[in-house]
């Protein structure tokens, strides 16, 4: 029979308790902050983690061994996102490129960084169609249930006790629902799943185990097939803990059933996690597609929250700059939250607003702090860098300004002038009007303060008309800056 209640206490009850404590975006940050461990390295008040685990879910994102060097990355991987995937480190080609010659080298890496970060991690993945090595697609049917074993074994044996979950199986089927051909439906037929299951269950017995696919996120015929597998093992007593939607999204395109395929689920005893999530368009971006995605985003994260035994959302790759989307999908790309030099998108800002931060709503203007009572001018000065990163029709710009004078500033108004053509869309970490000309960034309630030889970031996006220069003339609290 299934199985109708969850296996681990749910965390519907954390997301409740907490949700009295999120009634303003700074209790949750609060709230957050207290809940994360010691020694937690990087991670941020208002990240998308902090926000996400006061929320009673995750965050996660996922990287490759490559990615380790990019210092940009890896800030961003280490501050906003509380679980971890190895894109490529888990997968059989790389953990066993010869009949038992195991490697875990790569994927002992990824794990390496994520515990450094007090991360979760997802074991991705034993058993899967694709990036199979030579010898397992041509090997004899006889001995590809031993084979599959032997590396269920000795993978989910390796990783044992460190990984949330292990997708053990991922894309067992066709989009009509039929299952996949492959080695393991080839030589074993639909038992594969069960047996791979099992197997793994018995390798690691403190994973969540999960089946994962693409396209199943709405109702539809290849969900339905999920969903029909997903009863009969559960019914059967299988061990299968949760479903990955992958949701390898096209903007504009979220399935507007995700939420209801979700329960449907769920209702079987099951977790459910969004395992993979990207939302890709046609390149080059503009400010309405961003705007679009920003959107989507937000949809698949308030569905996640919305959804009991929704446990958390997973975003395929870091930013635009990594993401596999390019390479797979030709003219395709800019799927992620942050743009190629890992500043974040609307789409960011949007899903902090889906997870009940405020900081950076960019629309409606986010509340600033009482308009700041500027500090008497004298002792005050200031630097100021401006970056911005444009595209054919917007730009994001990071701004930093120092603290350069004697006094510390309490509540802070810098006024800078943008380039004709540019009209700002969205700010983060300060609330900016009006949005073109002479402009006016003011801090929040949490970054107001700026300590002599302390600086504070914020920053916008704009659509331009040409001029993507950065803003000028800048002064803080009515005191002219210097470039930094
Ligand atoms: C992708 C990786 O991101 C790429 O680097 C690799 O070349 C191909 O695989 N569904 C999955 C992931 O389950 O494993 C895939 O990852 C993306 C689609």
């Amino acid at each position: 029979m299934p199985v109708r209640t969850f296996r681990t206490p749910h965390p519907r009850r954390s997301r409740r308790a907490l949700g009295a404590l999120a009634a303003s975006a700074t209790a949750a940050v609060v709230a957050a902050a207290t809940l994360l461990p010691a020694g937690q390295a990087g991670a941020v008040a208002g990240s998308l983690r902090t926000l996400a685990e006061a929320k009673g879910v995750y965050f996660g994102t996922a990287i490759g061994q490559g990615d380790l060097n990019n210092a940009a990355l890896t800030t961003v991987a280490g501050a906003q996102f509380g679980m971890l995937t190895p894109t490529n480190e888990m997968k059989w080609e790389t953990v066993e490129p010869s009949p038992g010659g195991f490697d875990f080298g790569p994927g002992d890496r990824i794990v390496a960084f994520g515990q450094a970060h007090a991360m979760k991690l997802r074991g991705h993945t034993l058993v899967w169609h694709s990036q199979l090595p030579a010898w397992m697609n041509n090997l004899p049917g006889s001995q590809v249930q031993a084979a599959m074993r032997n590396h269920i074994i000795a993978t989910a044996g390796h990783y044992k006790g460190k990984l949330y979950s292990w997708d053990v199986v991922n894309e067992p089927f066709n989009e009509n629902g039929t299952f996949r051909d492959d080695p393991f439906h080839r030589a074993m037929g639909s038992g594969y799943v069960a047996d791979a299951l099992r197997t793994a269950k018995a390798a690691d017995p403190g994973a969540k185990l999960y089946l994962n696919d693409y396209n199943i996120e709405g109702l539809n015929a290849k969900s339905d097939a999920m969903y029909d597998l997903a009863k009969s093992l559960r019914s059967q007593g299988v061990p299968l803990d949760g479903v990955g939607f992958q949701a390898h999204f096209v903007v504009g395109q979220v399935p507007s059933s995700l939420k209801a395929n979700l329960e449907r689920f769920t209702a079987l005893g099951l977790e459910v996690a969004i395992t993979e999530l990207d939302d890709r368009m046609q390149l080059p971006p503009d400010s309405g597609k961003l705007a679009q995605q920003a959107r989507d985003y937000a949809s698949v994260v308030t569905t996640c929250l919305a959804v009991r035994g929704c446990v958390g959302l997973t975003q395929w790759d870091v930013g635009d700059a990594d993401s596999w989307i390019p390479g797979t999908f030709p003219g395709e790309g800019a799927g992620t939250m942050y743009d190629n030099a890992y500043q974040p998108k609307p789409a960011y800002h949007a899903s902090v607003d889906a997870l009940g931060g405020s900081a950076s709503n960019p629309s409606p203007s986010p509340t600033p702090t009482p308009t700041p009572t500027p500090n008497p001018t004298d002792g005050v000065a200031c630097a100021v860098t401006a970056e911005p990163n444009a595209w054919n029709t917007g730009l994001t710009e990071n701004v930093t300004v120092t603290n350069s004078g004697s006094r510390a500033v309490n509540g802070w108004a810098l006024s800078f002038t943008l380039p004709a053509g540019q009209t700002i869309t969205g700010a983060w970490n300060a609330a900016v009007v009006p949005a073109a000309g002479r402009v006016t960034a003011r801090s929040l309630g949490y970054n107001g303060t700026i300590a002599p030889g302390g600086s504070v970031s914020f920053g916008f996006q704009a659509s331009h008309t040409g001029n993507a220069g950065p803003a000028g003339q800048f002064s803080l609290n009515g005191v002219a800056c210097s470039a930094a």
